[in-house]
């Protein structure tokens, strides 16, 4: 169909960067769109004429006809969730027949909330000035792929369609989740009842549930493309993040291989995608979060309150040494500057360009949050743009000031601008090169 290449999106900062325009915008270009990583805690919002999208765990290439939307074994997949947002988008008139979840996908079970839940109570009273709790989207992520660590206690998307193996598995598990559930004050789990709700679940995900190894490795043999879809976000990664204050899966474009079972060198474009400021939901450190009218200005022209939470997001200046390493771990070829526009009207604009650490200066990111925590942003200042542009189709129509500053990105991270993106609808957007 495509003639493109195989693309990755992946989201340079704290996640919510507007992965999901994006990923709409090319997935017509490609044969399917993969998710290989998180679970119900990403949230994407996606305009299409008119009509907002807000997808957790289905790829949005749903929105699309001929494109496959895939789950791949790297996900965790809540079944409500995705049966909810099924639903969803069936009611309004989307197709959803061409969604396929990985047999291997693990599954989050109503005891990974409760836990995320009640650990994220429990060390709110931690020691640690604020606590020590990571402000998590508490969809069970963390629990989850815990569990996929500890093997014993996992469920995969495959077991829910054999009733004697699920009955077998959760049989097993249950003495266990019982008295951590008792332990932290969450009622029982009742495993007949259980048992039921996780065959009704496999009933209606059978015909999506297959592998998708095979299907996507089946599709590069003939051919096809792939789009594959990055969750959350580089700085929210694991081990590359800003450690312990991540979430628990491979955000970047190194989860692809273990998410989906294809290997790096088949990924031939990767797109980066930042604001042109920067935000984040939860704890830790961010370095360029700002706490006075700026702040509370980008808030609320950019709508930063989260997809999947509500929550405020904080909102600071364009951290460029941070987007640079995340540039690097992924090997971005191209950059994706979202919602320019949010920032028309300011006299001035500062972009952070350095780290100043125990007086020394440094361009090197710190993925560990104790030290980050420690640098102060050094800032270079460039002018602002009056006028507002949401008109703008080319970098021809943006004023000057707002073309330096891109500009001035481009020089500072090494890598080319090709989409820049100045409203929310799938129009507002300029296409440098595609
Ligand atoms: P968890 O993924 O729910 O365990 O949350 C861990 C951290 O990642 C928290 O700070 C969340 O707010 C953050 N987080 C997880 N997913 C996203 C996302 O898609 N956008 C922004 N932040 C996220």
């Amino acid at each position: 169909m495509s003639g493109s290449v195989t693309t990755a999106i992946v989201g340079l900062q704290w996640g919510d960067e507007g992965k999901g325009k994006l990923i709409d915008l090319l997935a017509d270009r490609h044969d399917a769109v993969v998710r290989y990583n998180g679970g119900a805690n990403a949230g994407h919002s996606v305009v299409v004429e008119g009509v907002r999208y807000a997808l957790h765990l289905i790829p949005s290439g749903i929105l699309h006809a001929d494109t496959l939307a895939v789950i791949g074994n790297g996900v965790v997949v809540d079944p409500a969730v995705l049966l909810r947002e099924v639903d969803g988008l069936a009611e309004r008139g989307v197709d959803v027949s061409a969604l396929r979840l990985s047999n291997r996908a693990h599954v989050v079970l109503p005891w990974h909330r409760a836990e995320d839940e009640l650990r994220e109570t429990i060390l709110r009273g931690g020691s640690t000035g604020e606590g020590g709790q990571i402000g998590t989207t508490k969809r069970g992520i963390g629990p989850a792929y815990a569990d996929k660590a500890h093997r014993s206690t996992a469920i995969r998307a495959g077991d829910l369609l054999d009733e004697g193996r699920l009955r077998q598995r959760l049989e097993a598990v249950l003495p266990l989740k019982s008295r951590c559930l008792e332990a932290l004050g969450s009622p029982p789990v009742e495993v007949d009842a259980l048992v039921d709700t996780a065959l009704a679940w496999g009933a209606r995900l059978r015909p999506m549930i297959c592998d998708t190894t095979y299907l996507l490795h089946g599709l590069l043999a003939d051919g096809k493309s792939l789009l594959f879809e990055g969750a959350n976000a580089t700085l929210l990664d694991v081990d590359h993040g800003t450690f312990p204050f991540v979430t628990s899966s491979n955000c970047t474009t190194l989860g692809i291989p273990a998410g989906t079972g294809i290997p790096g060198r088949c990924v031939e474009r990767v797109l980066g995608v930042c604001k042109a400021y920067c935000t984040r939901v939860g704890s830790g450190p961010f370095p360029t979060e700002l706490h006075d009218q700026t702040a509370e200005r980008i808030r609320e022209r950019g709508n930063e309150y989260g997809t999947t939470t509500g929550r405020p997001r904080r909102c600071g200046w364009l951290d460029l040494v941070a987007l640079k390493y995340a540039c690097m771990i992924n090997g971005v070829t191209g950059l994706s500057i979202m919602l320019l526009d949010v920032l028309a009207g300011f006299d001035e604009l500062q972009l952070c360009t350095t780290y100043e650490v125990d007086g020394e200066r440094t361009d090197r990111f710190t993925p560990d949050a104790a030290v980050l925590d420690g640098v102060t942003p050094v800032y270079e200042s460039v002018p602002g743009f009056a006028e507002e542009v949401r008109a703008a189709r080319s970098l021809g129509d943006l004023p000057s000031e707002a073309r330096a500053y891109l500009d001035r990105i481009e020089a500072f991270v090494g890598v080319p601008i090709e989409v820049v993106s100045v409203g929310p609808d799938r129009a507002e957007t300029i296409q440098i090169s595609a």
